[in-house]
């Protein structure tokens, strides 16, 4: 006990000591700035657009040299960001270091499954070790911060972000921030292949109105705590050192210029002592928001807000210097901001060594190692799910006597990587699903049509492709969505499989009316496949699956690896139905079990209320049962723990990975709480007829909420308990909170 006493005082002596220390040098190199040179240092601006030289353009290097600037985004290459910082330091007064950010999102050059696909895993290890490798390759190229992870929840699928995104559950989505965290930044910054991360999109962005992107969020305070504001404050505990406001408006304040969001909670009530960036002139947005007269006011409430450092806007660099020596922004927060940023750069070692990221050496020998395209093709394989499987269609067999492959990204390089692929080589570098399962059948088994484009509406393929399927002993179609559909900017109001694939997909069925059809889907959200689950047997999401996308993919089809990912959002029967997500409230009139379609109750008259895939769900080509659900109590205490356990089986005859899910429903709260509430998930390895007892500790910590007086805490009472293999189940188990 003493001994773990003096062990942890020396920690807390030594980071303690460090961060002074930093302080301490930030300070001193601070008392020598001016207030221009200090909003220098908030100043972002992009490496690579109106270039004159290789990555120095006439803009960028005039503000550097300056030292009108303390950070560049989209500039990399050792040689790109050694000249680029070569002016910094040689060529301005105080030499002060930049700082290269980049979007290095689901991997850098080797390109892991979207996001929203590596949240399928639920494989908290594996989406930790894709943010390493994926930090490993962008320090090799000079970058030393990441505008990652994404943690906006969302449950809109109109939302083409939402493949940058762990899904739709709160849950899941703080352990998978903190996951991202500590895979980017490691467990010492100073150390050169470690990348800043970046929370974003700070806050409530997921939440646009419609789907519709860079759209008005409006919500009660209570559900931003208890939905969207969570993630953010893990990436924090995880230690995130940077965040990055967001363009949405939230109940009329756009959140670049938000003080409630940004000082009140993230600054003050958080502590978050790292820095906050814009997002892409999201400072300058707020004049079209109506919220700014002009570009210098947008200036002054992006700062007074908590805005540290402004993305491409330029108002911070053209205007703060006046607002300030007009008193309308505080030189306090000139200071505050600044020091912040010089921390960050302190943290990475920038001071000792400002060309400590730029390797040549390292750099050339980094990017696609063959252990790195080893994990992406595990962690690919682990993101997918098998959405269903009729008549066991899959997997396939290595000795059908052919096989008919068919669809417009069967042969793809270029989509298979998704959107927000940083510097993902889309020429050739990925593996396609061609080339994947090329690799387990010989030329003569594999038949080949495109059949149609992804996008195009020209159905002049299709006789070749329906002639092929005919052939064929058995057909997998390989379709979805053009990579430009999802991310950024990419919002559908249609979730239908685009162009003719579906018309493609029900004239193929028609023509082979018994013969087992496999539906490979890539998309970037989850799509309206209510046609194709009657028209298929089995459909396989791959998400985007990143560059060894079509071999993870091939071996997941002919069982090398057996399916184990579960959908981490609710795909919608239809449109309609959005937004559909399985921790809903309940309603006052919540439909009958007997008669759903009853009069007068929370239902549709056209479509039942269920999903059409639940979050959660996600099939193996083993079975799993769940039987014997035990608590060690039906008594909770606020001091004690209850356990519940669970035994699950594989019953089949393959081994295979389970994803175990606890889920809690609080029956009665001063405010009301979600039908059930992820609380915990345990990723299990059973060999076929092996038995595992499956426990999760429940404490009152899992049970607090924020009331309606915004106080976090629990409430005694009832509280049913499940553990399930998805979200669709009914609770038959509880317990009781009792105020001990
Ligand atoms: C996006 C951010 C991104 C930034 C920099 C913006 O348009 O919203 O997610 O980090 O651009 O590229």
């Amino acid at each position: 006990m003493r001994l773990r006493f003096l062990y942890i005082a020396f920690i807390c002596f030594f980071s303690q000591s460090f961060s002074q220390n930093y302080e301490a040098k930030v300070d001193s190199l601070m008392r020598l700035m001016t207030l221009q040179e200090k909003i220098g240092q908030t100043v972002m601006y992009s490496g690579h657009w109106d270039q004159t030289g290789p990555f120095v353009s006439t803009d960028n290097g005039k503000y550097i040299r300056e030292g009108n600037m303390g950070a560049m985004l989209n500039a990399m290459s050792v040689k790109g960001t050694r000249d680029l910082q070569k002016i910094a330091v040689e060529e301005t007064r105080l030499g002060i270091p930049l700082l290269f950010g980049y979007d290095v999102i689901h991997g850098h050059r080797t390109i892991f499954p979207i996001n929203l696909g590596l949240s399928a895993s639920w494989d908290l290890q594996m989406i930790e070790k894709s943010s390493r490798i994926a930090a490993e390759e962008a320090s090799a190229e000079g970058i030393h911060w990441t505008f990652a992870p994404m943690i906006d929840v969302s449950r809109d699928p109109r939302w083409g972000r939402i493949s940058e995104g762990a899904g739709e559950d709160v849950f899941l989505n703080n352990e998978i921030a903190k996951a991202y965290v500590k895979g980017f930044q490691g467990d010492d910054l100073s150390q050169p292949n470690t990348v800043l991360a970046c929370a974003k999109h700070y806050v409530a962005y997921g939440a646009a109105q419609a789907g519709r992107d860079y759209h008005t969020t409006n919500m009660g305070e209570g559900e931003l705590r208890n939905v969207y504001l969570p993630p953010f404050k893990a990436a924090i505990d995880a230690g995130v050192e940077t965040f990055m406001s967001a363009f949405n408006e939230l109940n009329g304040v756009p959140t670049s210029g938000n003080k409630f969001t940004l000082r009140d909670i993230l600054k003050d009530e958080w502590n978050f002592k790292g820095l906050v960036v814009s997002d892409y002139t999201s400072i300058n947005e707020m004049i079209q928001h109506g919220f700014a007269a002009d570009s210098i006011d947008a200036a002054r409430i992006g700062m007074n807000a908590g805005v540290d450092m402004d993305m491409m806007g330029h108002v911070y660099r053209l205007h703060l210097k006046k607002l300030v020596e007009e008193n309308k922004v505080s030189e306090a927060f000139i200071n505050d901001a600044c020091k912040r940023i010089l921390m960050a750069k302190f943290k990475l070692g920038l001071f000792d060594d400002p060309y400590r990221y730029s390797d040549e050496e390292r750099e050339i020998k980094t990017a696609y190692q063959s252990e790195f395209l080893t994990e992406a093709r595990e962690i690919a394989a682990a993101s997918s799910v098998l959405l269903q499987n009729k008549n066991d269609a899959l997997p396939l067999s290595k000795t059908s006597k052919t096989i008919a492959f068919i669809g417009p990204l069967v042969k793809d390089e270029y989509n298979i990587i998704g959107n927000w692929a940083a510097k993902g080589d889309r020429d050739g570098k990925a593996v396609s699903v061609f080339e994947g399962v090329s690799e387990y059948l010989k030329p003569k088994q594999i038949l080949y049509a495109k059949g149609c484009d992804i996008l195009k509406a020209d159905t002049s393929g299709f006789e070749e492709a329906i002639r092929v399927s005919k052939q064929a002993t058995e057909i997998v179609l390989v379709m979805g969505e053009d990579y430009h559909m999802s991310g950024e900017a990419a919002s559908r109001t249609d979730l239908k499989i685009p162009g003719v694939q579906p018309e493609l997909i029900k004239k193929i069925r028609e023509a082979n009316p018994n013969k087992k059809i496999t539906l490979v889907i890539m998309n970037g959200r989850p799509l309206n496949l209510s046609e194709e689950v009657n028209l298929v047997d089995a459909i396989l999401e791959v998400w985007f699956p990143g560059t060894m996308g079509g071999a993870a993919t091939a071996d997941l089809l002919f069982g090398e690896v057996n399916p184990s990912g579960k959908l981490t959002v609710t795909f919608p029967r239809n449109v309609g139905q959005v937004p559909i997500y399985y921790n809903m409230k309940n309603t006052g009139r919540p439909i009958p079990e007997s008669n759903p379609k009853e009069d007068y109750k929370s239902n549709y008259i056209d479509i039942e209320n269920t999903p059409l895939f639940a979050f959660g769900h996600g099939l193996s080509y083993t079975k799993f049962n769940y039987s014997d659900l035990k608590l060690s109590s039906n008594k909770l205490t606020f001091s004690n723990t209850i356990d519940a356990q669970v035994e699950v089986s594989n019953t089949g005859s393959k081994d295979g990975y389970e994803i175990v899910q606890l889920y809690i429903h609080d029956k009665v709260g001063s405010v009301t709480r979600p039908v059930k509430e992820l609380k915990g998930f345990q990723k299990i390895y059973l060999k076929k007829g092996e038995t595992k007892t499956v426990t999760f500790t429940v404490s009152v910590e899992d049970l607090k909420f924020y009331n309606s007086d915004m106080v976090y805490g629990v409430e005694t009472g009832e509280f049913e308990i499940a553990i399930a293999p998805s979200s669709e189940f009914k609770f038959e188990s509880s317990f009781t909170l009792i105020d001990q």
